[in-house]
């Protein structure tokens, strides 16, 4: 199905766009007719990311590196530009995620969540902006529910996304005058993909999730890409610093109860 959005000739460059939503995001663009770059870490995800990009018909290049390294992005992002030219749509949503209690993780499991997801977002960013087409670029930063909601489990994430909500905030009125928008997307639970394979790994738990959801249901990777594919349009000219949940309702009060739910069926009462 084509989108219906007219992203031809814009470029777009996806930060952690190789599986699961983040390329669901890169591949909706790519449908509606825009280059699109892509990186993550590994190779091969690289690798099958872009043939399958390509496949779609237009141009695409990947990238291998690891957005807590700003040089290894820095050279990336340059090497995109060159090849594709400016950013029109820079989207960032490296992330890393698991289950673990405050008590218990390792002050370097704690760190590696907010050094992808945080810093990962400010690394993509900060590189990015000097290659962001000024005026007309938008930038679409990945959230999670966690940013607002505090979670049982999820002491990382919550003040790793807590911190890219901000970094919106502070970009947005800062490349503001530029023109450039920056806002967020904050996907609730989405089908098949690893986050929520990590979070709710078994058909029980997935239950309680949906149990939590207003909407009843998981999300689909593509009503976050549509959200995506809006925010970046002109029909969003007029958007900037917002923080857009897409999740069913869930972050308006299921999304607080479910992980303490989950603990106790993780480890009983
Ligand atoms: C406790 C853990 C752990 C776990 C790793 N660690 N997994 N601690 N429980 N399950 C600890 C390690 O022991 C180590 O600490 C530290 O974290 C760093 O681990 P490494 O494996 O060395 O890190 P690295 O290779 O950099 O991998 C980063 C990662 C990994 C985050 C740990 O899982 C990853 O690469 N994830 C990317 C894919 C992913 O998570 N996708 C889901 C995104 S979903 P020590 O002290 O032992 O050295 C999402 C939100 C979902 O973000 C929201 C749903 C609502
Ligand atoms: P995913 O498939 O694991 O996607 C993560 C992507 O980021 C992969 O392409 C991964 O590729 C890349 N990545 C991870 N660490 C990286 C690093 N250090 N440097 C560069 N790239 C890195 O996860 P997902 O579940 O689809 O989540 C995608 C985004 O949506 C994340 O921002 C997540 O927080 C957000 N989100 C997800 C859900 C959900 O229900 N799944 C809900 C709310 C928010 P490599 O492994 O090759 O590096």
């Amino acid at each position: 199905m084509s989108e219906p959005f007219d992203y031809s000739g814009r470029t777009v460059f996806v930060a952690g766009g190789t599986s699961g939503i983040n390329l669901a995001v890169a591949r909706a663009f790519a449908r509606a007719g825009a280059a699109v770059a892509v990186l993550s870490r590994s190779p091969g995800k690289v690798r099958a990311a872009v043939e399958g990009l390509r496949a779609l018909g237009g141009p695409a290049e990947g990238f291998e590196a690891d957005v807590r390294d700003f040089d290894a992005v820095a050279t990336a992002v340059a090497a995109a530009r060159e090849r594709l030219g400016e950013f029109d749509v820079l989207i960032s949503g490296a992330a890393g995620n698991f289950p673990a209690a405050a008590a218990d993780m390792s002050a370097r499991a704690f760190a590696a969540v907010v050094d992808i997801d945080l810093k990962g977002t400010y690394n993509v960013l900060r590189a990015s902006y000097e290659h962001l087409r000024k005026p007309g670029a938008a930038v679409v930063n990945i959230s999670a529910p966690q940013s607002t909601v505090p979670m049982e489990l999820q002491v990382h994430a919550c003040a790793a996304k807590a911190g890219v909500d901000m970094v919106t905030r502070v970009c947005a009125l800062e490349w503001g005058p530029a023109g450039v928008r920056v806002n967020a997307v904050v996907p609730g639970p989405i089908a098949g993909t690893e986050g929520m394979a990590r979070l709710a790994p078994t058909p029980e738990l997935e239950q309680v999730v949906t149990g939590s959801v207003p909407l009843g249901r998981y999300g689909d990777v593509q009503e976050i890409a549509d959200c995506c594919l809006w925010l970046a349009s002109p029909l969003a000219a007029y958007v900037t610093g917002a923080v857009v949940p897409v999740d069913g309702g869930w972050s308006l009060g299921g999304a607080s109860q479910v992980f303490s739910d989950m603990r106790r069926l993780f480890t009983g009462p």
